[in-house]
């Protein structure tokens, strides 16, 4: 019998764990200054909200890549909702955001009006600087515990029920139970899709719908110590289920729930309503895109483990995580 030679693969665990600290991820400096430019704007309006207790307006919310920890380097935007009373506030989305943009320029005459603007479903503020550009959903707010409300997706343009401080506990379980890790490899993927976007005609997908689809693969125990490995068993996945197999979580409602037809070519569900497809718009023809890409990358990553030198394991890698991929 042959024995077989087990290769010591030419780029380590410590080669991509140097280049995502490098690379890939927000380094924490500028992190921690994104949070105080958004927690600054959060004491004011605060301030503001005392002093007129009829403003309409109930909290100001990190939310997105910057509150769960997943935030690349190449972040443009931090993610802000803002919680707006029923009742007080308009319901159509048009007059909300510039009732929202009204009332934002109220609480900060310190900005140049014109530099807070309405964008889509959001209210914009641009910071000039070190600053980085705020992005303020209002969620309409139902004004319970669980800190549930209405907001406009952003792709979508679709109204929907859910509560982002569960979305963030949602993020933070899986955390806890792979620190370090877990987000990393949300943060590695969320890089490689960004290079398919780039090289990829018509390819695009969202960063929320990649983290679900991670938590799905570690909470069917996937480790996520071994970035090369863990990246591989997300791609695994895709690979092996098409994406065509139903993606829900049990964190806040039974799967008996769930719509029982289906919902879409894609189902990925909120974790926090059962009635939310947030893969609602992904077509058949990005489904398909997105596996064979996957099955190309699984086919790199294979690759790159039996690579003699380390020249030709970096081509593979570089095929998956870009030209700066360097070990
Ligand atoms: N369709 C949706 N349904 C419910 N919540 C949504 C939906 N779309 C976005 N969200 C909320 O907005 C947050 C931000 O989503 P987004 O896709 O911008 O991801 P992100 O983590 O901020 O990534 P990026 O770093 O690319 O901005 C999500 O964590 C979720 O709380
Ligand atoms: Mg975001």
């Amino acid at each position: 019998m042959e024995t077989i030679n087990f290769l010591t693969p030419e780029v380590s665990q410590a080669d991509l764990v140097t280049f995502s600290e490098e690379r890939v991820n927000l380094k924490q400096p500028d992190a921690q200054r994104y949070r105080k430019q958004v927690s600054d704007l959060r004491e004011d309006l605060e301030r503001y909200m005392a002093e007129h207790p009829d403003f309409g307006v109930e909290k100001m919310l990190l939310s997105g890549s910057l509150a769960k920890g997943t935030a690349l380097k190449t972040i443009r935007d931090a993610d802000v909702a803002v919680y707006v009373k029923g009742g007080s506030a308009p319901q159509e989305l048009a007059a909300l955001v510039q009732w929202l943009a009204t009332k934002l320029r109220l609480t900060y005459p310190q900005i140049d009006p014109q530099k807070i603007t309405v964008d889509g479903p959001c209210v914009v503020i641009a910071f000039s600087g070190t600053g980085i550009k705020v992005e303020i959903t209002p969620v309409y707010s139902l004004g319970d515990a669980e800190g549930r409300g209405y907001l406009w997706d952003r792709s979508t343009g679709k109204k929907v029920l859910t509560s982002i401080p569960r979305h963030l506990e949602f993020t933070r379980k899986r955390k806890d139970k792979q620190p370090t890790h877990y987000a990393q490899v949300i943060r590695l993927l969320k890089w490689w899709v960004r290079q398919r976007e780039k090289d990829t005609l018509d390819f695009k997908f969202r960063s929320f719908l990649v983290e679900l689809i991670v938590a799905k693969v570690a909470d069917n125990g996937a480790d996520f110590s071994d970035y090369h490995v863990g990246i591989e068993k997300v791609f695994s996945y895709i690979q092996n289920t098409g994406l065509k197999e139903r993606i829900a979580f049990s964190d806040y409602y039974k799967a008996t729930s769930l719509p029982k037809t289906r919902m879409g070519v894609v189902e990925i569900f909120d974790p926090v309503n059962p009635e939310n497809n947030v893969a609602a718009d992904v077509t058949e023809s990005t489904r398909m895109q997105l596996v064979t890409l996957a099955s190309t990358a699984l086919d790199h990553l294979s690759y790159a483990r039996t690579c003699q030198t380390k020249g030709e394991a970096l081509e593979c890698w570089r095929d998956v995580m870009g030209s700066s991929f360097s070990a």
